[in-house]
């Protein structure tokens, strides 16, 4: 299996964004992760709609959005047109309705003329059973490795045991569905959770930090 890694910008330079993308392209990276806030959901907001417009004029990179947002549904289209990927929404921003926004994404073409790849994620305190019945539909689960809102933060071990248990789900069910990590993910712990059963791999300040192409090309090598 090809492990991805998924770069957030979150943690990058805004300042040479353009660049910045440059760097983890040229390191090999094929994902970009966007992370989208809303005040609400999470107690901070990032960026939206023209940020990833403006980004996508410049790569082919394919965006992978994580909306932490209330109400995910009324943005499907909007994320869409500006050049969105997959979506990857929270189960716990849309908890009676999780299976119709999963249609929602599957039923919106992307840029590239294709249906969007849909994710569900869970925050740390949220077990896996709430999006085991999903599993089958979306194409990705994302477990959060960290409370979302900030980049920056340590990986809560617990999690991890979470990633081990989906994967065996998963690998059980016969499923390809995807498992994506964020938050806290570093040179020193990447290993272990591809090995734990993450095969997506979301990375912010251990990109950015420091030189984003060279960091690229390190975390992909450690994740085979
Ligand atoms: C947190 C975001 C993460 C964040 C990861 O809410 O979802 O994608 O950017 O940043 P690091 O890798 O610095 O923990
Ligand atoms: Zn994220």
């Amino acid at each position: 299996m090809n492990n991805i890694l998924s770069p957030s910008i979150l943690a990058a330079d805004f300042t040479v964004l353009g660049e910045q993308i440059k760097a983890v392209a040229e390191g090999g990276a094929n994902y970009l992760h966007f992370d989208v806030m809303d005040g609400i959901f999470v107690p901070s907001i990032s960026f939206g709609m023209p940020v990833m417009t403006s980004i996508r004029k410049c790569t082919d990179l394919f965006f992978d959005t994580h909306l932490m947002i209330e109400k995910p549904d009324r943005y499907i289209e909007e994320f869409a047109k500006c050049g969105a990927d997959g979506i990857t929404f929270h189960v716990e921003a849309a908890p009676e309705d999780a299976a119709a926004v999963i249609r929602h994404i599957h039923a919106t073409t992307s840029h590239k003329g294709v249906p969007l790849r849909a994710g569900i994620s869970i925050k740390p305190g949220t077990p896996i059973s709430a999006v085991l019945p999903y599993a089958a539909e979306a194409d990705m689960i994302l477990v959060m490795t960290v409370e979302p809102g900030f980049g920056g933060q340590k990986l809560i071990p617990e999690t991890v045991d979470k990633v081990r248990a989906l994967r065996a789900f998963v690998t059980a069910e016969g499923l390809d569905t995807d498992i994506e990590v964020d938050g806290g993910i570093t040179e020193g712990n990447i290993a272990d959770i591809v090995k734990a059963g993450a095969n997506v791999v979301v990375a912010g300040s251990a990109v950015f930090r420091s030189d984003a192409k060279e960091n690229t090309v390190r975390l992909n090598n450690l994740i085979g």
